[in-house]
């Protein structure tokens, strides 16, 4: 039998909601079509920002949105996204299929988009092909409200109070798409720009480095090692999928499925490394490890352009999400912030559009299911489980996350990782009695269950009454390929 031990007396750590975070880029059908479809559109909107999409993201509670960028950011420059839309230049978006935007989504909008979400702005500015002074007038432009140039520029282009800017990230990926520096020479552009992100009127930035691509260690070594001192955060990114034989997202097998789980598992071993390499630079925790792109990457749907990464998103989807989630959970002290990519159309999305159109993917479900442990206390879980076996390779079947929130109500999300055989699980509570148990389930009888369309509620959460009080906590029998959340009062 696995068997978990959640200790509900000894929570120490917040989990950031920021975990939770959200990745939205200029590219392919995310932020045009997705979220902007502009106020004359036919599609309800609110200056033009389409509401099916605003009122389905409040309700996975969506902390902190990262945009514009993603490799669009370091050629992105952002006085071409202000002023009267009609005579802001045009934009090549040379990453990601070569389109031409108009710009009408910029940093007004943008400002309005995560004000209409009840979202806090994450800012990445543009190293590789921008100025320092590009930067400085940028955040000068959104967060000062004496006069200056920039403000009476805003002013003109009617916003009158500065916004705040809580986060702002200097440069993406900067080791490759972001200019291809070594992480020496990043390290002092780091701190040249960064020295320019100024807190301005009060409003207080946390600055974010460009951290390492997956597990180059020696990158997340030299930024910790010169600038960790100038740094509230340091990014990483990890993709995972079928490797470089990437695969259909809705059409695989049990190979596929277990590839893929496994690799959403090696984020432990990554979240682990990078922290050890910043617990020796700052013993304190005072920079957070950011993994501010992060999810599944698969081939393209049929028939879409290869440059937009539009993919369809399924159970294993789900899954990747909710294992992801609980490693996230369990590495708070030092994982202060994470962001999905990427929101709407793109990667690992939230939500799905095609014209009028709008479908919920598993992944979103997965994260409503997940907003309890936003600003959670972290409860430390012991877990000893069984291995799903497949082709000669493992992972464990069982993966766990716990919280207490501010009500005192405890939630555990676990999944079950194998898509065979369901898997029992005995729980003791340290700390606490059980009064009352109650939980929900996402699951399908297929491994490529997906929403379309046509299709809405194909899959999503259900009523599940698997989870049973025991005289020291529960038992639950969670069914193969599924992930539940218990509250527990
Ligand atoms: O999310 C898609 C791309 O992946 C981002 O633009 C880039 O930062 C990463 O390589």
């Amino acid at each position: 039998m696995n068997k978990l031990v959640i200790n509900a007396d000894l929570g120490k750590h917040r989990i950031n909601k920021n975990i939770y975070g959200h990745f939205s880029e200029h590219l392919g059908r995310c932020i045009y079509e997705g979220y902007w479809v502009g106020e004359d559109s036919p599609i309800p909107n609110t200056r033009g920002i389409r509401n099916d999409v605003v009122q389905a993201l409040r309700k996975i509670k969506p902390p902190v949105m990262r945009w514009p960028g993603g490799c669009f950011a370091d050629d992105y420059h952002w006085m071409d996204g202000i002023g009267s839309r009609e005579k802001r230049p045009t934009i090549v978006n040379v990453h990601w299929g070569g389109v031409t935007e108009n710009n009408h989504f910029g940093t007004h909008e943008f400002f309005d988009l995560c004000e209409q979400l009840d979202t806090q702005p994450y800012i990445c500015g543009n190293v590789g092909s921008g100025t320092v002074r590009e930067m400085r007038d940028w955040v000068e432009y959104i967060t000062f409200d004496g006069k200056s140039p920039m403000t009476d520029l805003r002013r003109e282009n009617g916003r009158d109070e500065p916004w705040k800017l809580p986060y702002f990230g200097v440069g993406n990926e900067n080791w490759g798409c972001g200019g291809c520096m070594r992480p020496e020479y990043y390290a002092n552009e780091y701190k040249r720009y960064a020295c320019y992100v100024r807190n301005l009127s009060g409003n207080m930035i946390n600055k974010i480095a460009c951290g390492p691509c997956d597990k180059d260690y020696h990158w997340t070594d030299v930024l910790m090692r010169e600038a960790a001192e100038t740094m509230q955060g340091l990014a990483l990114h990890y993709y995972c999928g079928t490797g470089h034989k990437s695969r259909s997202a809705t059409v695989f097998e049990e190979d596929d499925w277990f590839t893929v789980l496994k690799s959403a598992l090696f984020m432990e071993e990554l979240v682990t490394k990078h922290s050890t390499i910043m617990d020796h630079y700052d013993p304190h925790g005072k920079v957070g490890l950011m993994v501010d792109e992060w999810g599944t990457w698969h081939d393209i749907e049929p028939g879409t352009n290869p440059g937009f990464l539009y993919q369809q998103n399924t159970l294993r989807d789900a899954l990747v999400a909710g294992l992801t989630l609980n490693i996230f959970n369990n590495h708070c002290e030092r994982v202060q912030m994470a962001n999905i990519a990427q929101t709407i159309n793109v990667l690992q999305a939230m939500i799905l559009t095609e014209g009028e159109k709008m479908l919920c993917t598993p992944t979103y479900h997965v994260f409503e299911m997940y907003t309890v442990h936003q600003d959670a206390t972290m409860l430390p879980i012991s877990l000893t489980c069984s291995d799903y076996e497949f082709d000669g390779d493992k992972i464990p079947t069982v993966s766990a996350s716990a919280s207490v929130d501010s009500e005192s109500k405890i939630h555990v999300t676990l999944c079950n990782t194998d898509p065979n055989t369901d898997a029992e699980i005995s729980c003791e509570l340290r700390g606490v009695a059980v009064s009352s148990i109650s939980s929900r389930v996402l699951t399908s009888s297929t491994i490529n269950a997906h929403n379309t369309f046509d299709t809405l509620d194909n899959i999503k959460p259900e009523a599940f009454d698997g989870a049973k009080i025991t005289s020291s906590g529960f038992t639950a029998k969670l069914p193969a390929k599924s992930i539940v959340v218990i509250e527990i009062k």
